[in-house]
C-alpha cells in the first residue's frame, strides 16, 4: 500500500511511519518542519528505501497514486495555539482547507483527517461522550478542529473521508514530545525534578501512539462503508484517566513522590470518552497500557535515547523555526 503522511514528521506521524514501513507499506511524508523535527528522521530514512521525504508541493505528488492520505499536520496543543495565534489560524485552518481541496481535484480513495478528543472540551466528568454529544471546544486549537470537522462533514468530496479524534498520546517517539502530560510527568520522576500538577481530579483520555498507527491500518483495510464519511473517537474506555492517577501508575515505577497538587490551573478540560463505536464497527481496541508506556519512557531514559534532554525545542510543540 502507499500511504501519504501530512504532518508526518511530528510525534505521532514518525511512529506511525515506522509501524507502516515495517509492514512494507511506501510512506511518503510532506511536513514543513515547524520545529527542530527533520534529523530525527534521516537515520530511518537512509537505511529504509520505503520511506521518502516530500518537496511541499501537494499538487505534485499526487500522482503517486496513494491508497491513504492522513492529514497530521499543524500547530499540536493549546500552549503552542495560544502563544501564535496567527500561525496557529494559517496551518490548523487555512493550509488544511487548501490541502482538502488539492486533494479532491486528483484523489478518490481514503483520506483521514485526525482530530482530537479535546473538542468534547468541558464536561462534569460523570458521563461517557461519545461520537454524538455536543462538542464544547475551549481552546484555540480545538476549535479550529471543530471548525475543519464541520468543513468536511458539510462538503461533498470525491474522496472517503474519516475523522479520527484521537485520545492524548502518550509512549516513545523517536521525534519525542515531553509536554503531553504521561510523557512529562513520566520524565519528572525519573529525573527527581519536583512538580505542580493542577486540577489532578479532571478526567481525560489517554492512547499509546503505536495504537494510533494500528487504528490508521484498521481504516485503510476496513470495508469502505463501515468508514466512508465517519467519526471515530480513537481509544479505550479503560484509558480515561484523571491525572492524580496518572501519577500513581507513575509512581509505580519509583519509590519517592516529588509530586505536589494544586487547585484551579488554566486547562479547564474535563471530559471522559466513549470509544465503543470505532471497537463495533472496526473490532479495534487498543493494546498498550498506560503502564506500558510509563515502562517504554523510563527505559529509553535509561538509554539516554534523548540527548539534549533540557532542549525545548528538541522535545516539544514550543517554539516554531524563524518565528
Ligand atoms: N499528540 C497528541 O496528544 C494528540 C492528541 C489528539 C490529536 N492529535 C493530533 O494528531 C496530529 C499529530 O500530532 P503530533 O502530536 O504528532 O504533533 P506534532 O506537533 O509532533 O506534529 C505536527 C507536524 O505537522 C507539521 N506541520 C505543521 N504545519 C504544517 C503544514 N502546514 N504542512 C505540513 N506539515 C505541517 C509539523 O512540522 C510537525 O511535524 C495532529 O493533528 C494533532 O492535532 C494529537
Amino acid at each position: 500500500m502507499k500511504i501519504l503522511l501530512i504532518g508526518g514528521s511530528g510525534y505521532i506521524g514518525t511512529v506511525v511511519s515506522k509501524f507502516f514501513t515495517d509492514k512494507n507499506n511506501v510512506v511518503h511524508i510532506l511536513d514543513n518542519f515547524i520545529y527542530e523535527n527533520k534529523n530525527h528522521l534521516k537515520p530511518f530514512y537512509k537505511h529504509n528505501n520505503l520511506i521518502k521525504i516530500l518537496s511541499n508541493n501537494l499538487n505534485k505528488v499526487l500522482s503517486n497514486n496513494y491508497d491513504l492520505i492522513v492529514i497530521l499536520s499543524g500547530l499540536v496543543g493549546d500552549p503552542i495555539t495560544k502563544k501564535y495565534p496567527s500561525l496557529s489560524h494559517q496551518h490548523n485552518n487555512l493550509e488544511i482547507k487548501n490541502y482538502l481541496k488539492i486533494i479532491n481535484t486528483n484523489f478518490n480513495k481514503r483520506l483521514v483527517f485526525i482530530s482530537t478528543c479535546s473538542n468534547y472540551g468541558l464536561t462534569d466528568g460523570t458521563i461517557l461522550l461519545d461520537e454524538n454529544s455536543k462538542l464544547c471546544p475551549l481552546s484555540l486549537y480545538a476549535k479550529e478542529k471543530v471548525n475543519i470537522e464541520k468543513f468536511i462533514l458539510n462538503n461533498e468530496w470525491k474522496f472517503h473521508y474519516t475523522i479520527l479524534r484521537f485520545a492524548t498520546a502518550f509512549g516513545h517517539s523517536p521525534r519525542m514530545r515531553f509536554d503531553l502530560t504521561v510523557n512529562e510527568f513520566t520524565k519528572f520522576f525519573f529525573l527527581k525534578m519536583p512538580f505542580e500538577v493542577y486540577d489532578a481530579d479532571t478526567w481525560r483520555p489517554y492512547c499509546h501512539i503505536n495504537d494510533f498507527a494500528r487504528a490508521l491500518e484498521a481504516i485503510l483495510f476496513a470495508n469502505i462503508k463501515n468508514i466512508s464519511g465517519q467519526v471515530f473517537n480513537v481509544g479505550s474506555n479503560e484509558n480515561n484517566f484523571t491525572k492524580r492517577s496518572i501519577v500513581k501508575k507513575i509512581n509505580k515505577f519509583f519509590d519517592y513522590n516529588l509530586t505536589t497538587y494544586k487547585q484551579k490551573g488554566s486547562d479547564k478540560r474535563n471530559y471522559k470518552v466513549d470509544f465503543s463505536k470505532i471497537n463495533k464497527l472496526l473490532n479495534f481496541k487498543p493494546k498498550y497500557s498506560l503502564s506500558n508506556g510509563i515502562e517504554e519512557i523510563i527505559n529509553n531514559l535509561k538509554l539516554n535515547s534523548y540527548k539534549d534532554l533540557n532542549n525545548n525545542n528538541l522535545y516539544g510543540n514550543y517554539t516554531i523555526n524563524n518565528s
